[in-house]
């Protein structure tokens, strides 16, 4: 799917992901802008679980591999 992180790869920007979207790691952790973050769907329970082990979480930090 064109998830962020498939984005990024597609441009050329580089951009961690180590289990290739299978919210198995949190490599493709990213801090999304707040006006951008209040428009995305909220995070799902797999998707919080992972972020809370995620090094430096912030209110807006999200799986670059889950936004779409
Ligand atoms: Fe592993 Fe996003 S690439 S959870």
């Amino acid at each position: 799917g064109d998830n962020v992180l498939y984005l990024a790869h597609r441009y050329n920007i580089e951009m961690e992901g180590a289990c290739e979207a299978s919210l198995a790691c949190t490599t493709c952790h990213v801090y999304v802008k707040q006006e951008y973050f209040d428009k995305l769907p909220e995070a799902d329970e797999v998707e919080d679980d992972l972020l809370d082990l995620a090094p430096f979480l912030k209110p807006t930090s999200r799986l670059g591999c889950q936004i779409i």
